[in-house]
């Protein structure tokens, strides 16, 4: 057997890769770690004259690419097959730069009508007031009302391949053949669903974006995104929406993110399998309304997710409620111990958020049960699952009536 060669993709798998793409030993200290760059400016050659300075090719500004920047963009791809990356500051500039990038006024675009709030907000608000881009939000599950909600104006399709936070699951083979045979981009908000637990270009998508925020950095302490595709695809969306709009990342939320990403594939495990039991103790619970979870035999995609996933998990995050109304969820929210109320997801601590019935942009869409009780929406942690079941069935008995209510 060759000796395989741990900076080559192609030699290694995906733990190998997780550790050890994008971090060398530093040629000046010999430390076996990438440092972190912490400059605004690259040294510029003897004649700089004719350079351009929203050039990308060479470090010259870090809003342009920096060390750090340029180090997580190679693991990154990698990591989800594409062939190139571009980060940005946050999860919502990889998105706005994906449809600042691709599209243009005048131009329409079908989006999943369960999204991410400010996906919502952008195409059923700002970039239709501001740039005249029209869009139609359809049920992603239903693939004639996907196919009829495309226009000759229509340039891109978009959804997530789990839904924040309703975890309606998109059939991504099936709406990227509908995306191909109209010509339209099939852009995919991966964020529920990181490497190697799926990996939406190798099902047809053109575009990934991730929040970095979640899985990816998966520590809660930094906030990044990431664009995921072919170079061609990603030409302006590094040249205009990230140099000349300016979302960049900094050095050090990239270098935390690269750190963070190494123990991506044994967190996704652990999450993934706590998330399927804390979702089956819930679905036998009495006190229980609903859960949503993909992994769930109840759950409408429940078949899709199984096919789709390929049996190695179903994501980290499911939606509840309990029996009552909104004063007995808060009860229960407000007994937890070991899980914390806040917002965000696929951090290393889990995390609920208590959601009311009309609560959120496009709320409307949601699944009935959702629109009578409100949801929790619970993200889940590394904690040891028999922690995170006894808080929870702890917080049932405490809230609602004839508990001991504070
Ligand atoms: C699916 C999804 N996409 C994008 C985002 C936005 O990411 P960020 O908060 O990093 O901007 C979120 C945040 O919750 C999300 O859940």
């Amino acid at each position: 057997m060759p000796r395989p060669d741990k900076h080559d993709p192609a030699a290694i798998g995906f733990a190998t890769q997780a550790v050890h793409l994008g971090n060398a030993v530093d040629a000046g200290s010999g430390a076996v770690r990438s440092p972190l760059v912490m400059a605004n400016s690259y040294a510029l050659p003897e004649d700089p004259s004719t350079m351009g300075w929203s050039n990308t090719e060479h470090p010259i500004y870090t809003r342009n690419g920096g060390k750090n920047q340029r180090d997580l963009e190679y693991k990154l791809a990698a990591l989800e097959q594409g062939e190139e990356a571009v980060v940005f500051a946050t999860g919502v500039a990889a998105l706005h730069a994906v449809f600042f990038a691709h599209l243009r006024s005048g131009d329409h675009v079908v989006v999943s009508d369960v999204t991410y709030e400010a996906v919502w907000r952008l195409f059923s608000e700002l970039l239709v007031d501001r740039y005249g881009i029209t869009a139609t939000f359809v049920d992603t599950s239903d693939l004639q009302a996907v196919r009829s909600a495309i226009t000759r104006q229509t340039r891109l399709l978009h959804t997530e391949t789990i839904a924040n936070p309703t975890t309606k699951v998109a059939d991504i083979t099936a709406l990227s053949g509908i995306a191909r045979e109209a010509g339209i981009l099939l852009t995919v908000d991966s964020t529920f669903t990181p490497p190697p637990f799926y990996r939406p270009l190798r099902h047809g998508a053109d575009i990934v974006i991730h929040s970095l925020t979640k899985y990816i950095n998966g520590h809660g302490d930094a906030m990044g995104g990431v664009v995921i595709g072919s170079s061609d695809l990603l030409r302006p969306v590094r040249s205009d929406a990230l140099v000349d709009v300016g979302g960049v990342v900094s050095p050090f939320n990239a270098w935390l993110i690269s750190r963070g990403s190494i123990t991506l594939p044994l967190r996704l495990r652990q999450q993934f399998s706590s998330a399927q039991r804390v979702a089956e103790y819930l679905a036998g619970h009495p006190d229980v309304a609903f859960v949503f979870y993909p992994g769930l035999e109840t759950h409408p995609q429940y078949e899709l997710a199984k096919r789709q996933f390929g049996g190695s998990g179903n994501g980290g995050v499911l939606a509840f409620a309990l029996e009552g109304d909104s004063r007995r969820q808060n009860d229960f929210v407000n007994h937890l111990g070991v899980i914390t109320s806040a917002v965000s997801l696929g951090h290393d601590e889990s995390l609920i958020v208590h959601v009311g019935p009309d609560g959120r942009g496009g709320s409307e869409n949601y699944p009935e049960p959702f629109r009578e009780y409100g949801h929790l929406r619970l993200s889940v942690g590394l904690e040891e699952p028999d922690d995170l079941i006894a808080d929870i069935d702890h917080a049932i008995r405490e809230s609602g009536d004839g508990a001991g209510r504070t």
